[in-house]
């Protein structure tokens, strides 16, 4: 388990000499054998949580927890050393030794660390950490003659060398080519399952984030402002900034003109009226924007036309996609955007029907 509360961190800008505040007091908890993703843009916090985390920074303020285990606390003065957290780390840019071999850097932390150990014991696990992220066979490979992919590994190997409970990625796959990239998602994910590794994941890719992880925080400025499952996220984001951030989204200004009894609203836009998920503390005459995704979108014939949630657009623009049509449609002064099976033919100009499913228009304040 990791458990953070209360996490505050600033750094002296050097340009303006002023304080630059990367965590503004965040609180989470990775849960035993959990994978948690922290994604958000470049610069909103993740590394700085990571790196207090693992004990290369001291917080102003908070308290951390790994494994029921007070590492750091502000107010009780304790800030135990980071060869004493019992992490593995893998870093954005490897860091791996380029004057050693395979074995070499992956056997480093038994060699030298506190964690060190007998030669024969220091093979068996060099050789189990190898076999377990597929780089068996390479050990006498000097570090210069790895591929990207296989340098990963070796960072990967080095982490789990010492059999740690807990592991810290920062951005691991972000220097590989895309094809790699998808590889190695599943390949981490199922490792640190294998493992029962309580893993916590750092990124600003929100496909890594949504296919690896059991819970995602998205961070923004030095705070968290949604946590959830992958699909709690994706299909109930609760602002513009989060929605926008993972994945597509249409985003339609409104004002709510009833509440009703069933869990949804009513909600009047320019171009008629949208039934939509009601979330809690919503009231009539709040001004709203309405999201929906794209794939919720779909287009329907005249004399097949549901009841409700139906608008009239133009259509302006069409690109095959190879699995899909994505395509832009105009209703009254927006545009939607919408996926559409790539058997649908669809000219441009012409008038269609879309039908929006009301489940699926979330609520999110202006
Ligand atoms: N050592 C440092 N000195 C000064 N500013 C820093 C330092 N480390 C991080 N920052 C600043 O803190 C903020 C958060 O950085 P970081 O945690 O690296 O973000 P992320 O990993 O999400 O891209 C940024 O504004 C960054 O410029
Ligand atoms: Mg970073």
């Amino acid at each position: 388990m990791i458990k953070i509360q209360g996490l505050k961190k600033s750094f002296l800008s050097q340009e303006q000499s002023r304080s630059v505040q990367a965590l503004r007091g965040i609180s989470f908890e990775v849960k035993d054998d959990e994978f948690y993703t922290l994604l958000g843009p470049s610069g909103c916090g993740k590394t700085t949580a990571l790196r207090c985390i693992a004990g290369f920074e001291n917080p102003e303020e908070g308290e951390i927890w790994i494994d029921d285990r007070l590492v750091y606390s502000s107010y009780k003065k304790i800030n135990v050393p980071v060869t004493q957290r019992d992490l593995g780390i893998v870093f954005q840019s490897y860091a791996i030794w380029p004057h050693m071999n395979v074995f070499q850097n992956v056997a480093f932390p038994l060699a030298y660390g506190q964690h060190r150990v007998s030669r024969q014991k220091i093979r068996e696990r060099v050789q189990q950490a190898l076999k377990l992220t597929q780089l068996d066979g390479l050990d006498n490979r000097p570090a210069p003659y790895l591929s990207g992919g296989q340098q990963q590994r070796v960072a990967l190997a080095r982490a789990l060398v010492h059999e740690p409970r807990v592991l810290l990625l920062d951005e691991p796959l972000s220097n590989l080519d895309a094809n790699l990239r998808e590889d190695m998602r599943l390949e981490v994910r199922e490792l640190s399952k294998r493992l029962k590794m309580t893993t916590l994941y750092v990124t600003h890719d929100q496909l890594e984030a949504l296919t690896m992880s059991d819970r995602v925080s998205v961070m923004k400025d030095g705070q968290i402002i949604q946590e959830g499952t992958a699909l709690e996220i994706y299909k109930m984001p609760t602002s513009r900034f989060v929605a926008k951030f993972i994945g597509i989204a249409n985003f339609i200004p409104g004002r709510i003109t009833a509440v009703m009894e069933n869990g949804q609203a009513e909600v009047k836009i320019a171009s008629g009226t949208l039934h939509c998920a009601k979330p809690e503390n919503v009231s009539v005459g709040d001004e709203v924007l309405v999201m929906i995704r794209p794939e919720d979108i779909t287009v329907c014939l005249p004399e097949t036309r549901p009841d409700g949630n139906v608008l009239e657009g133009n259509i302006e623009k069409v690109v095959f996609t190879g699995e899909m049509l994505d395509c832009r449609v105009k209703v009254s002064d927006s545009i939607l955007r919408l996926h559409v099976h790539p058997n649908k033919i669809l000219e441009l100009g012409k008038n269609i029907l879309l039908h929006l499913i009301p489940q699926r228009c979330r609520i999110i304040p202006r």
